[in-house]
Parts: structure tokens; sequence; C-alpha cells
């Protein structure tokens, strides 16, 4: 078999074989294929797309190449969750430790900022000390021992997407359904959950941007997971605007812990109530326990049990709990500049995706592969889709540590909002949640 001919058949339009998915999986983890080679197919599946056929080959190939979980001997049920990218998503931070303060373990592995959208790993790794890059080891001990952990994906699961994940970043393929399909159903399925909640983002922030993709996208995912044996329930939540008001590393740590503590922004507790509720109701064999489930979510925020579980779980990957105490500790940008609204009006749009890059142009984010990050700095939105705003009044508030960034970010940031005289509806914060549980055999 030869790479190029794979590649210029999907150039083509031709449906690849699983021979060839599987050839170019394997040679690609093994470092005998080249990224270049490895970016062009990609391209090419961006224009060309995969059948669903295509996708669950891809998807498989990427979870064996490597080694896969078995949890079972730690826990009966393992959940875990996965948000296909957004603007300002912090879920796990705050979900994480609800489900697991009410006796459901989460082992998962995250990843980090990919184009205009923030990763779970930086955001916490803006915690002194935390350490995001665990062995196989160490993540089944902390799973033990604590009942959470969020780990950086190792090179022994699902390497092949750790390579492709990298090099899609920077090379515009990131938005393609099979490759998001395929991406993040490996590592679910090489992690060995038996049940996965999946928030897949629409709207400007996300990587899909209308319900028809997303409803796509959702639901070829919940088909790969229930043929795979696991039960499935896909929430397609709106990203037309950052999600709560922190975008940016530390910033967004913060906000997580203002709502551990039973604060934070609605939309943001919200949102994070209801994927908790879908976690902890995939326990059950009913599909749908979840309006239950979520009065034990609200209860271990109320009563400080989710906030004691994200402490254990911070200090466990060697993270400073005092800096999580007295958030003043975290890092902290040395400019906050407000961004004004030139006129008077109702807010109609905003381009979160054109948000997420602003905190790039900060520092808070990567432009090629390995670049370091400045976890201090983003943004804090004020205005939200469908407020009134006068002339003068600010629309967000920049965290900067250098002025020519800050001017660059701010320049960005003015042309992300739209204000117009009619007044607008806010958009819902769940469009739709899909359950499914596998086919008996
Ligand atoms: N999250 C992933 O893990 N992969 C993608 O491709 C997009 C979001």
């Amino acid at each position: 078999m030869r790479v190029v001919e794979i590649i210029e058949r999907k150039r083509d339009g031709a449906e690849l074989t699983t021979a060839e998915i599987e050839y170019f999986i394997r040679g690609y983890t093994a470092g005998e294929i080249p990224d270049y080679q490895a970016a062009a197919l990609c391209m090419a599946i961006y224009f060309r797309g995969m059948t669903p056929r295509e996708t669950t080959d891809l998807t498989l190939a990427m979870a064996h190449s490597g080694a896969t979980l078995d949890l079972h001997d730690i826990a009966p049920f393992i959940v875990d969750k996965h948000s296909s990218g957004g603007v300002g998503d912090k879920t796990t931070l705050v979900v994480g430790p609800i489900v697991a303060a009410c006796g459901l373990p989460v082992g998962k592995m995250s990843g980090r900022g990919l184009a205009f959208s923030g990763g779970t790993l930086d955001k916490l790794e803006s915690i002194p000390g935390f350490q995001a890059d665990l062995t196989i080891e160490q993540f089944r001990k902390q799973l033990q021992e604590v009942g959470l952990v969020v780990a950086g994906q190792t090179h022994e699961l699902a390497p092949a997407d750790g390579k492709l994940y990298a090099l899609r970043d920077v090379t515009g393929t990131v938005p393609a359904i099979p490759l998001i399909a395929s991406s993040i159903m490996a590592k679910k399925i090489a992690a060995g959950a038996d049940a996965i909640v999946l928030d897949v983002k629409v709207g400007s922030g996300a990587f899909i941007k209308t319900l028809e993709e997303a409803e796509r996208l959702a639901q070829l995912m919940v088909e790969i997971g229930t043929r795979s044996g696991r039960r499935m329930t896909a929430i397609i939540s709106d990203m037309s605007q950052p999600l709560g008001r922190a975008v940016g590393n530390a910033l967004e740590v913060i906000e997580a812990i203002e709502t551990l503590h039973g604060g934070g922004p609605e939309d943001f507790r919200e949102h994070a109530l209801t994927v908790a509720a879908e976690m902890l109701a995939m326990r059950r064999d009913a599909v749908d326990e979840s309006h239950k489930e979520r009065r034990r979510a609200k209860e271990a925020l109320r009563n400080g049990a989710a906030w004691e579980k994200f402490r254990e779980f911070v200090a466990a990957q060697g993270g400073d709990v005092a800096a999580v105490e007295d958030p003043r500790r975290l890092p902290r940008a040395a400019y906050i500049a407000p961004l004004t609204a030139d006129t008077a009006g109702y807010v109609q749009a905003i381009d979160a995706a054109m948000i997420g890059i602003a905190v790039v142009d900060l520092g808070g984010g990567r432009e090629k592969k390995g670049d370091p990050i400045d976890p201090a700095v983003g943004v804090i939105m004020h205005a939200r889709i469908g407020d009134r705003v006068e002339a003068g009044q600010p629309l967000c508030e920049i965290h900067a540590n250098d002025d020519a960034r800050l001017a660059q970010a701010e320049a960005r940031l003015r042309r992300a909002f739209t204000i117009g005289p009619e007044p607008v509806e806010p958009p819902p914060l769940i469009h739709r949640i899909l359950r499914a549980r596998p086919r008996e055999s």
C-alpha cells in the first residue's frame, strides 16, 4: 500500500477501505508516515468528508493505536465526559468534582487548547504545581483514591490522536466532523469509561457552526459509542457567546472556584448542572433520570462536597491548594483595561471565536505547536447577547501583560460585538439532548 495513493483517493472523493485507514494510522503512529502526508490526508478529509463507516474505522484504529484501559478493578461503573470545544468552556473543572462528590468516579483524559478554544489542561496548569502528565499507573491510583483524575493524553493511550490533534491544530483541519468525532471517541474508548456524556458545542465559538452539523456530529459519536458497548448521551449546547464570563486560563479557574462555592455566572452554573445530572443519570437503567440527579448535583454544590473534592483532586495532582483557597495567589495580569461600547443599542451577536483568538493574541493560547502560554491573561465578558448597552458602557475587560498585545487584542475584540437598535432574544443554553444505550448483541 502507498500513502500517496490513499491521499489521492480521498482527494478525489473515494471511500477509503478499512485496511487503508488502519495502514495510515499504524504508519503515522509509528513515525513512518511523515506529518506532511498526514496533513495532506486531513485536508482531503476536511474537503471530502468520510462516510459513517470510514469514521468508525478511523476511530477504532486510533483507539487501538496504543493501550486501552480497563478500570473495572477500580470501580464497577466509570463515567466520562468530553466537550467538542468552545470558548470559556471550563465545565470539567466544576462537573468533575460534583459527579465525583456524588460517588461516581470520573477518570478523564483532557486536551490542551485547540485553535481558538481553550484546553482544560492549560487551565488546570495555571494552578502552581499542577501536574497533568500522569502515567497510567498514577491515573489508576488517583481514580481509586480520590475518585477524580484529569490527565493529559499519555503516549500510551490513543497516541495516534495525540499526534493528529496537534497536527490539525496548526494545519487548519480542526473543524471536520469525521476528524472531531474520531478524535473524541478514540480517546473515550481507549480510556475505558462505561458511559460517556458528550457536550457538543454549536455556534460562533465552536468548531461546528450550525445546529444541523452539530446534530450530525452528535449522532455519529453516539452511534460509534453504542456500537462499542458504551452508554451515550450527547448534549447539544449553545456556543454563540462564551460560556460564563471568564475566557483565559487562570481567569477560568477562578470562575470555576466561584461556581464550586455556589456563585459564578448563572449560565455556566446551569450548564454545569445539566452535564453533571446527565453523567449521574448514566448509572441508572432508565434513560431519563436526570431531573432527580440534578437535585443531587445542586446539593453537592450547596453543601461544599464538590468544593472539597476539587481541593482533594488539586492536591493529588501536585497543585498548590493555598492558591485555589485564595485565588488572588493564582497568576494575575499586569494590566486590566475595559473595552467600552461605541454606541448604544442591543448586543445582537458576539463572535466568540474572535474572543478566543484575542486571548491567543494576548498570549493565553498557542500559535504553533509547543508555544508557551501566559496563564494570567484573558477576557472577562460583561455584555451578553440580548443585553441593552449604553455608549461608554464596558462590553468586556481585557487582562494583559504586554502593551502591544493588549492593543492587538483590543482591536480584535471590538469587532467581536455586533450592537444594533433591535432587541434580540438571548439564545437557549441547551438545544437538544440525545440519549442512547448500547444495542444488545
Ligand atoms: N476535542 C477533541 O478531543 N478533539 C477534537 O477534534 C475537537 C475537540
